[in-house]
């Protein structure tokens, strides 16, 4: 199984979209060593579509780097990532182009998957866009599982197919190790909203080997970039919400934000460790949902050493009190036992609670817990 827990890494695609080159992602590779991100868990550096030339190599049939952009080829660019102690991630699609319209892998899987062999990948992301109509979906991720099952290397499978087909019924068999299950994200409030909201009924389905990704993280992007320009960005009590609901759902946690300027409030975030605990627990137990209104929830994860996360998100305008009961937890008044709460976003221990909890959420906010039962 080459993902028991949660990929984390950084993806080009929600700043830089097509403008994407050498030199970004040694600068990015730097960083990541450089902010602690690796040392905090982020591993993966994976290069988004617009990577290749728009024609195959005539003689050889594989795909090309754009010499414009990566001029010394992309096993270059990939022995300086692994030399920087992270792993490298590349992209191609189902179809016979890429999303953004470049050659993709549809009836070439096997050359493909030798050729990112061969650059040195670690992890394929596998869109889903200019799939021929005849075609099925699921056959041609099986394909691809299976190319890179028999490439040589051990290349992780991030299938990306939006959630359409209902892909969660069927992605674990056929050999994907990751998927995103929703549209693509913004850097918008409602955007992220929407993806979280959207997978409340799913979040049994992901655990180790398959994850339910809801796409890569805009935290610390504040409007800049290709899923932020022109859009007003989130707020940090917005980007708080989305880091820890994806860390409550183990999903993958791929940075998405300019490492070159991201700011020191949000990248703490990112390397909240109790938060990255909750995502990467080895139990990897998906949590349970109170719904207390069309956007507003409360979760809760059952932890490996016998702890418990829980969150209260209010997705209203206005700031709500929000609550829950620890009877609902399994913890009715006959138990005797209570909650000894610390707040996962600061360290700070909250106290102890019997019977029910309350809190006020602010608009947008989420308000996450560990908790130890005595
Ligand atoms: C799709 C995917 C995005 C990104 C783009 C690239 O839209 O969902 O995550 O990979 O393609 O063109």
């Amino acid at each position: 199984m080459l993902a028991k827990k949660p990929p984390m890494g950084f993806n080009t695609w929600n700043t830089f979209g097509e403008n994407i080159n050498e030199k970004i992602i040694l600068e990015t590779a730097d960083k990541m060593v450089e902010l602690g991100l690796r040392d905090a868990g982020y591993e993966y550096l994976v290069i988004d579509d617009c990577w290749s030339e728009h024609e195959r190599d005539p003689e050889t049939g594989r795909l090309v780097p754009d010499h414009v952009k990566f001029p010394n080829g992309m096993k270059y660019v990939s022995d300086y990532v692994h030399s920087k102690g992270l792993k490298f991630g590349m992209y191609s699609d189902v179809g016979v182009y890429t999303c953004a319209g470049y050659p993709a892998s549809f009836d070439h899987e096997f050359l493909d998957a030798k050729t990112f062999a061969d650059f040195g990948a670690d992890y394929l992301k596998y869109d889903y866009g200019y799939k021929p109509a005849s075609a099925n979906g699921e056959v041609l991720y099986r394909r691809m599982a299976q190319a890179l099952r028999n490439c040589g290397r051990d290349i992780v499978l991030s299938a990306c197919q939006w959630g359409c087909d209902d892909p969660h019924l069927w992605m674990r068999s056929a050999g994907a190790d990751l998927y995103r299950s929703t549209g693509d994200i913004e850097d918008t409030w409602e955007s992220l909203r929407n993806i979280i909201v959207s997978q409340l009924d799913k979040l049994c389905c992901a655990g180790p080997g398959l994850w339910n990704d809801t796409d890569m993280l805009t935290i610390g992007m504040r409007g800049r970039g290709n899923v932020g320009e022109g859009r007003k960005g989130c707020t940090d009590t917005e980007y708080e919400t989305e880091f820890a609901l994806w860390c409550m759902i183990q999903a993958p946690l791929m940075i998405g934000a300019d490492l070159r300027g991201i700011d020191d409030v949000n990248l703490a975030l990112l390397k909240n460790e109790r938060l990255i605990r909750i995502n990467q627990d080895e139990d990897a137990r998906p949590p349970y949902v109170f719904r207390h209104g069309e956007y507003s929830f409360v979760l809760v994860k059952l932890l490996s050493d016998g702890e418990m996360a829980i969150s209260m998100t209010n997705g209203n305008d206005g700031e709500r009190h929000m609550c829950f009961f620890m009877e609902d937890l399994g913890l009715p008044v006959s138990s005797g036992l209570g909650l000894d709460m610390t707040d996962a976003f600061t360290g700070e221990n909250v106290g102890y609670f019997k019977e029910i909890f309350r809190a006020p959420v602010p608009a947008h906010g989420t308000k996450c817990y560990i908790c130890t039962v005595r």
